[in-house]
């Protein structure tokens, strides 16, 4: 299917910007790979199946779907980052693959048949779905019953520099949702229920080490200028206004409180959300 023209919110814009600027080196990091391998490892896919990629990125699930479900098999891997795309579809070329299809599509306003895959997989995107309750509840009528969802997201508690961040704009009376992150474990759960999943089973774990406090220091810029991805323009204009310096300084302070003798604790609480569609086709 050739590439459509996508209609896109500001929000969206942004992440397509910043992910059309990271494709050039989004493959030098070992982290997200090793995610996916987790992520392929709980969804059990098999010889023949036909699998849906939410956020394929560069395409290390997609790809290695593919070469799981073989010949007889098909991927669909949906990103709205043209560049991870054309990153995800020479790595495709590259290796001979011909069950996968690449399509540039906002994942919240895609189309498939009912029923049309057997495993629904998203690594590393999760947290910027907008609406996540209404994505989910798409994403069920394209499983087939039986199917199986996999989702990947960091926890709330993720990531000590975002954390602070957090602590210290809530200080100016800015709220930023977590990240877009996915909240407890129980409304976590209560999102993929009210979706019509079954069975839901989240696994957590641990991949959280001691960073230094310079190097958490450091990551300021980077975390502010994330914090300018907010779907929010109320926030956006309120973070427009804050005192940058001084934020700053608040933010090292604080950063200062949890220095231990190893470093400081980067909690990377990882949840990995697995659930069913029943048997039985039944309207949610
Ligand atoms: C961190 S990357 C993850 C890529 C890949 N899944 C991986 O784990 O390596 C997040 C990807 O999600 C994509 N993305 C974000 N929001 C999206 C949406 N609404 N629809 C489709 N793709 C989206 C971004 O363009 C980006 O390529």
């Amino acid at each position: 299917m050739p590439d459509q023209q996508l209609d896109l919110n500001d929000y969206k814009r942004r992440i397509v910007d910043l992910y059309n600027r990271r494709s050039i080196n989004y493959d030098h990091g070992k982290w997200r790979l090793q995610i996916c391998h987790r992520l392929l490892e709980y969804s059990q896919i098999s010889y023949q199946q036909h699998i849906l990629d939410i956020g394929t990125g560069t395409g290390h699930l997609a790809i290695a779907s593919a070469e799981i479900v073989g010949v007889g098999g098909r991927v669909v891997g949906v990103d709205i980052s043209p560049q991870m795309l054309d990153v995800a579809r020479s790595k495709v070329k590259a290796l001979s693959l011909s069950n996968v299809e690449l399509q540039l599509a906002d994942a919240e306003a895609i189309n498939y048949p009912a029923n049309s895959f057997d495993r629904i997989l998203c690594a590393n995107t999760f947290p910027w779905i907008e609406d996540k309750q209404a994505a989910l509840r798409t994403w069920y009528k394209f499983l087939k019953p039986g199917g199986l969802i996999a989702i990947h997201t960091p926890a709330n508690t993720a990531y000590v520099g975002q954390v602070v961040l957090r602590s210290v704009l809530k200080r100016y009376g800015i709220k930023l949702d977590h990240s877009n992150r996915i909240g407890s474990i129980e409304s976590c759960k209560q999102l993929f229920v009210n979706a019509g999943f079954e069975g839901i089973d989240i696994k957590t774990e641990q991949y959280g080490s001691y960073v230094s406090f310079d190097s958490v220091k450091a990551k300021w810029e980077e975390l502010i200028s994330f914090s300018f991805h907010s779907k929010s323009e109320e926030i956006l204009s309120q973070l427009a206004l804050i005192p940058l310096a001084e934020a700053k300084a608040k933010f090292e302070m604080e950063l200062e409180t949890l220095q231990t003798k190893k470093g400081i604790w980067d909690d990377l609480t990882t949840l990995y959300i697995l659930g069913h569609k029943a048997e039985i086709n039944k309207p949610v």
